[in-house]
């Protein structure tokens, strides 16, 4: 897919005040500093459409994106940000799940992991929750330049093993970086098969 446009919508914490749901929508999840806001960039080939920082809990709000005038793509706040304080932690919960839940647009998840990590309680935890409540996703696997592909892949292979205590398969996987842009077109191709599947039904 070529990315022709991509413009930042809005910031909500309240998922009444969400764009209207009728285009197809696509969120990245996962552990605060895992790399989604540079992911999004990266896709994009845009430097600063999502802010990104070196401290964790940077992005705060359900942040929509509207790429090529067809897709959103939402970047959301990490989980597992350990500053943030207990209730803060259990709001975010509330209303980030609020958000998986009830938008009827959302055709997939992305949960980003570390690819430099052996498969994490709180990742895994995540995936389980999806997994029960029916929502479907991905999973893409960041900072692919930060080690040997081979790590990675070793890493990659753990998790699988650890999904597969609660699935039967386990979804398609990314391995990407936002340094070097690896996996970002396959990332892309995903995405806009789903678009069109998405149209096919829509009309
Ligand atoms: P929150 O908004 O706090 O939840 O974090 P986030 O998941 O949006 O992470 P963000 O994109 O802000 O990146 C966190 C840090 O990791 C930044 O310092 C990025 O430069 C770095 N980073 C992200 N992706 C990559 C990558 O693919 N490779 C390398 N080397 N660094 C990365
Ligand atoms: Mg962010």
């Amino acid at each position: 897919m070529i990315i022709r446009s991509a413009e930042f919508l809005c910031s909500n914490t309240r998922t009444e005040k969400l764009p209207e749901p009728n285009l197809p929508e696509y969120a990245f999840i996962g552990r605060s500093n895992v790399g989604k806001s540079s992911l999004i960039n990266a896709l994009t080939n845009k430097k600063n459409l999502a802010k990104t920082s070196q401290t964790p809990g940077k992005t705060q709000l359900i942040n929509h994106f509207l790429i090529n005038g067809e897709w959103y793509l939402v970047d959301l706040p990490g989980y597992g940000y350990a500053k943030t304080s207990r209730t803060n932690r259990a709001e975010w919960e509330k209303f980030i799940r609020r958000y998986l839940r009830v938008r009827e647009n959302l055709q997939c998840i992305f949960v980003l992991i570390d690819s430099r990590h052996e498969p994490q309680k709180l990742d895994l935890d995540f995936c389980h929750w999806l997994g029960e409540n029916g929502i479907p996703f991905l999973l893409v696997f960041t900072k692919a330049d930060k080690q040997s592909n081979l790590k990675s892949m070793q890493n990659i292979q753990k998790f699988k093993k650890a999904l597969l205590q609660w699935f039967e398969a386990v979804p398609p996987f990314f391995l990407t970086s936002s340094e070097t842009q690896e996996g970002c077109e396959s990332l892309l191709e995903e995405i806009d098969n789903i678009n069109q599947r998405f149209h096919e039904q829509t009309h």
